[in-house]
């Protein structure tokens, strides 16, 4: 039967593949890894079932890469980052709905070159974004998240990134390595904050971006702490207000200050019970007085001195008791956090700063005069570093 599978376990069990199995060859091509389990053996029903093995899509088949393979891949990264960019700019998933739309339509939906479309969307199928059908395209979950309307979409994210200012940034990530200064100096001397000042629409998709990203992580920090023990959360630097809004939905009796930039507060319409809009700089400006105040990706958008300042600010408002919760992707596993480190190099070139594990934000929390330092995990990438003011 045309690319059936026998597996033999190394446990001695045996069974045929499941559709949902992910699959790395071993070197010798005899030997596999199925998921997180060990070494399984597979035998094959025929050499031509093997040969077909990486055409049959439903089994996800993939060798392990040579040396020379993953650098080539990883070289070419930016040729699927780049194309999920266009199509995340061009808005191409938004004419997709619950049936495949012919390569023809979406092509006339978004008024480009079908070809091109075409073969660019092959590439991002072949990543698990869109799944080919007959001649034309349908979603997958990852692709539904590309729909603007979808609740948690990445579009804005994908977006933000793919913006010529971070395209050219990551670019020149040697100024960066030869300096210690993010190379968005290049493009704008004030940084990220002041270029966003300058461009009203890049800061719009960014403030989406912010959004979205968030919205994925939102449910699992809102299930990791019990946020109904305070009156008063403060959101610090919190963009638009979606994790506070968040916040007041899961704790009815809590009241939420939002504290950020004036031109993002007065971008916002802030038309919520129990929810109040505070804009300032938190460099210059006095923070409101809460219960709790939260910082989540906020910190590491800065250098140790800011940080230190940052929290020194917190410091000052706060009443003794009050927490700060600090919630970022903390790093726990340095070696091995891809996330963590991906975004380490977006701040190194972005921002000017970086990711942190626990130690480091404890030592920063204690010298700003916070005691307790405690890391909560969340069930996603977030984890929630929690200090009390002493
Ligand atoms: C990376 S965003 C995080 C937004 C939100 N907390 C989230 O996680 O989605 C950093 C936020 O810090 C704000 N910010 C930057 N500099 C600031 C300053 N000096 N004072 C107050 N807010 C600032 C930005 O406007 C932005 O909303």
């Amino acid at each position: 039967m045309e690319g059936r599978l026998h597996v033999a376990h190394t446990d001695g069990t045996e069974g045929e593949a499941g559709p949902d199995d992910a699959y790395v060859i071993e070197p010798g091509h005899d030997a596999w890894v199925v998921g997180d389990e060990p070494v399984v053996a597979f035998e094959f029903e025929s050499a031509e079932t093997y040969a077909r093995l990486d055409s049959i899509p439903e089994r996800r088949a993939r060798r392990r890469p040579q040396p020379h393979e993953t650098i080539w891949m990883l070289t070419n990264a930016v040729v699927a980052s780049s194309a999920l960019h266009a199509v995340a700019e061009l808005g191409v998933a938004d004419h997709i709905d619950d049936e495949p739309v012919s390569i023809k339509q979406l092509a006339a939906a978004c008024t480009v070159d079908p070809g091109a479309l075409d073969r660019v969307l092959c590439l991002l199928a072949a990543n698990g974004i869109f799944e080919r059908q007959d001649d034309g395209y349908g979603h997958t979950d990852a692709s539904r998240l590309l729909h603007s309307d979808h609740p948690m979409s990445m579009r804005a994210y994908s977006r933000m990134i793919g913006l010529p200012v971070m395209r050219a940034s990551f670019g020149r990530l040697d100024h960066s390595i030869r300096t210690g200064s993010p190379s968005i100096e290049l493009a704008d001397d004030g940084g990220l904050w002041a270029y966003l000042l300058q461009h009203p629409e890049e800061r719009e998709i960014f403030g989406q971006a912010m959004t979205g990203k968030a919205a994925a992580d939102t449910a699992a920090v809102l299930s990791a702490y019990d946020f109904s023990r305070f009156d008063t959360i403060a959101d610090i630097g919190g963009g638009r207000g979606h994790l506070l809004r968040a916040m007041l939905d899961a704790v009815p009796t809590a009241e939420g200050i939002l504290f950020d930039l004036p031109d993002v507060i007065a971008s916002l319409e802030i038309d919520r019970d129990r929810l109040t809009a505070n804009a300032g700089d938190f460099f210059v400006d006095p923070l409101p007085t809460a219960d709790a105040y939260v910082l989540m990706e906020v910190l590491h958008d800065w250098p140790d001195a800011e940080t230190a300042a940052i929290l020194s600010a917190v410091r000052r408002a706060a009443s003794p008791g009050a927490r700060v919760l600090i919630i970022e992707n903390v790093l726990v596993d340095v070696a091995a956090d891809l996330r963590g480190h991906t975004l380490d190099v977006i701040m190194l070139a972005i921002t000017g700063g970086r990711e942190r594990t626990g130690e480091q934000f404890a030592k920063l929390l204690e010298a700003a005069g916070f005691t307790e330092s405690t890391l909560i995990h969340t069930s996603g990438p977030l984890r929630i570093v929690e200090a009390v003011v002493s």
